[in-house]
């Protein structure tokens, strides 16, 4: 019969990789409560109506990437493209505003969308994000890019490039986007059929676009940082001021717009070249208009996310070394049905008490079993026959120095084999 395979885009991430994942998993929320962040989880399927608000309709995310799908009851839902929005749906569907400035969250989400799949760019594929609520400082802006750039030192991870930008506010973008609008006017020809219809509606969008062509007329655009309108270019001014104030090194490079409309402000992406053509590891910024956009009171917030996957191609690029994984501790052989029994009950007693123990679970012979043992790591093994269960005795092995002890299987054996690890441990320093 032919087998199902894993669909295209998406990936199974298996025991050896799941550590890796738990382990950056585990630095991220760290990281994110460390700074006042606390977690939310939101729904992988919204309406669809909440992507095409915020995302915004002009974007390649909406427009080509979305998995949207009509339910049962007739309504349309989709597949979160990312964090942000089901972030603000939830801020303030639960009126999350009422409580203390400012609101922190974070999540660990899959996203999913439909793309090219390619090395580093996925059709499902994992963010951890967070989202800041109710602060306009700059200060704000550079302590949640501060914050990104620690946690890439936590991880180890080594020569990641931080752009920053700043795209305005619907005040100062009004004129820049007349600038743009006239520049591709004069270029429409070459430009691809969805960004013909984006100078009408969205010509920074244009500026987005993946089609190499479009990206070369793209490039001698004009730039957004020549038509900041005072309090723009301030605020983008506090934010160097706050990053150098922390030695954390960028560079401005007023290409970077990111490819969601919600943006306001300061935008930034921390980029690798350890990721080929995906070179964009972590992006976020301001989105200062969003949360009003949405139905909610004027509420400046900001935020960022971090791709998963891609971060991992990059420590794997780098070498970054993962704790090797946990080994069973003890491991119980057994010779006949009742040995095995008690084997049953020894590992039971002994994971209650936090001891990773294992016994045989598929009947072979104890030669196998030993192999068995072996192949896991075990670090002690404790055979049970006949005699052992008569006695009420047995010996334990220490597989690493080939040592054995007496140990009683009838009194404390938790107690006696924590005694024993810990001797074991000491020893080995
Ligand atoms: P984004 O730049 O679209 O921003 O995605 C953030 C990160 O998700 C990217 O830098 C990349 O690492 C990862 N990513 C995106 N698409 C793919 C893909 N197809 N395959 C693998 N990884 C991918 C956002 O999503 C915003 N919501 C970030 C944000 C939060 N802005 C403010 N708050």
């Amino acid at each position: 019969m032919e087998l199902i395979k894993v669909q295209r885009g998406t990936q199974d991430i298996l025991p050896e990789q799941s550590r890796r994942w738990q382990t950056v998993e585990d630095v991220m929320r760290g990281e994110a409560e460390l700074n006042g962040f606390r977690e939310i989880r939101t729904p992988v399927f919204e309406d669809t109506r909440l992507f095409q608000r915020s995302v915004g309709e002009t974007t390649d995310v909406v427009q080509k990437e979305m998995y949207t799908f009509e339910d049962k009851g007739g309504r349309s839902v989709t597949l979160k493209p990312e964090g942000t929005a089901g972030a603000v749906r939830a801020f303030l569907e639960h009126g999350l505003y009422n409580g203390p400035a400012p609101v922190k969250l974070y999540y660990l989400t899959p996203c999913y969308r439909y793309e090219h799949a390619q090395a580093g760019r996925l059709r499902e594929f994992h963010q951890f994000g967070v989202e800041m609520f109710g602060s306009a400082m700059p200060l704000a802006d550079a302590a949640l890019i501060a914050f990104a750039h620690s946690l890439f030192g936590r991880l180890y991870v080594k020569n990641l490039k931080l752009k920053i930008n700043s795209i305005g506010c619907p005040v100062c973008r009004a004129e820049y986007t007349k600038a743009l609008a006239a520049y591709f006017a004069e270029r429409k020809d070459r430009l691809c059929e969805t960004c013909r219809s984006r100078l009408e509606r969205n010509p920074m969008r244009i500026l987005d676009c993946k089609n190499p062509e479009c990206a070369e007329i793209a490039a001698g655009a004009p730039h957004i940082l020549d038509y900041l309108c005072d309090g723009c270019r301030e605020h983008f001014e506090q934010v160097k001021t706050g990053l150098d104030s922390v030695g954390v090194g960028y560079e401005v490079d007023p290409t970077i717009v990111r490819g969601l409309d919600y943006y306001t402000r300061t935008v930034f992406e921390f980029v690798s070249d350890d990721l080929g053509a995906q070179s964009t590891v972590c992006g976020g910024g301001r989105y200062d208009g969003l949360v009003e956009q949405m139905g909610g009171r004027p509420t400046p917030a900001l935020g960022f996310a971090l791709g998963i996957e891609r971060l991992l191609m990059i420590m794997e690029a780098q070498k970054v070394g993962f704790s090797e994984p946990a080994a069973c501790e003890l491991y119980f052989a057994n010779i006949g049905d009742a040995a095995r029994q008690e084997a049953f009950r020894l590992a039971c007693a002994l994971r209650e008490s936090g001891v990773e123990a294992a016994f045989d679970e598929t009947g072979r012979g104890l030669n196998a079993q030993m192999k068995y043992a072996g192949k896991i790591g075990a670090q002690f093994t404790v055979v049970l026959g006949d005699d052992e269960l008569k006695t009420g005795a047995a010996k334990i092995k220490n597989m690493k120095t080939g040592e054995t002890k007496k140990i009683d299987l009838k009194n404390d054996f938790a107690g006696q084999f924590a005694a024993i690890s810990t001797e074991a441990d000491d020893l080995s320093f």
